[in-house]
């Protein structure tokens, strides 16, 4: 079975809790338990992780490399922020599909350029955690 990294970024672990009215109101365990169970119907294994510092995202797509055939990132705010992140996912030379929770680009000024978006193949973004799993979709279909 084909492996993929399911990797969210800084804050995320507060989902439930954090803006229930921007981002829902499941928890990071429950979208996490929906994306495995998604991911093999899909013919994937799903590991999931999350981290709110920028080194560790890092390091684990450097590392998704040698194991995943592709990654679903949702780097939070460093979407908008951070070219390391942008560089390392140039990098990895696997699909990485950008996703977002809230649909960024009808939100501030600053959520709608994306660092990321340019070196990943696409981005979904706008419909909950349902976008984690449209981004699992897509990588199936792409890798097929
Ligand atoms: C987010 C959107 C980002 O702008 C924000 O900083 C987040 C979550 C989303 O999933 O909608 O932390 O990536």
């Amino acid at each position: 079975m084909r492996l993929v990294l399911v990797l969210h970024g800084p804050n995320l672990n507060l989902l439930g809790e954090r803006e229930p009215q921007t981002y829902g109101s499941f928890t990071l365990a429950e979208i996490d338990a929906r994306l495995v169970q998604a991911g093999l119907e899909l013919g994937f294994e799903v590991r999931t992780m999350q981290s709110n510092h920028e080194g560790a995202l890092i390091d684990a797509l450097h590392d998704a490399r040698k194991w995943a055939a592709g990654v679903v990132f949702n780097p939070g705010g460093y979407t908008h922020t951070s070219v390391a992140l942008r560089d390392a996912v140039a990098a990895i030379g696997i699909p990485v599909i950008e996703v977002h929770l809230s649909n960024v680009q009808g939100r501030e000024k600053f959520r709608r350029r994306s660092l990321i978006a340019p070196v990943c193949v696409g981005s979904i973004s706008g419909f909950g955690w349902h976008s984690y799993a449209l981004g699992l979709y897509a990588l199936a279909r792409l890798l097929e």
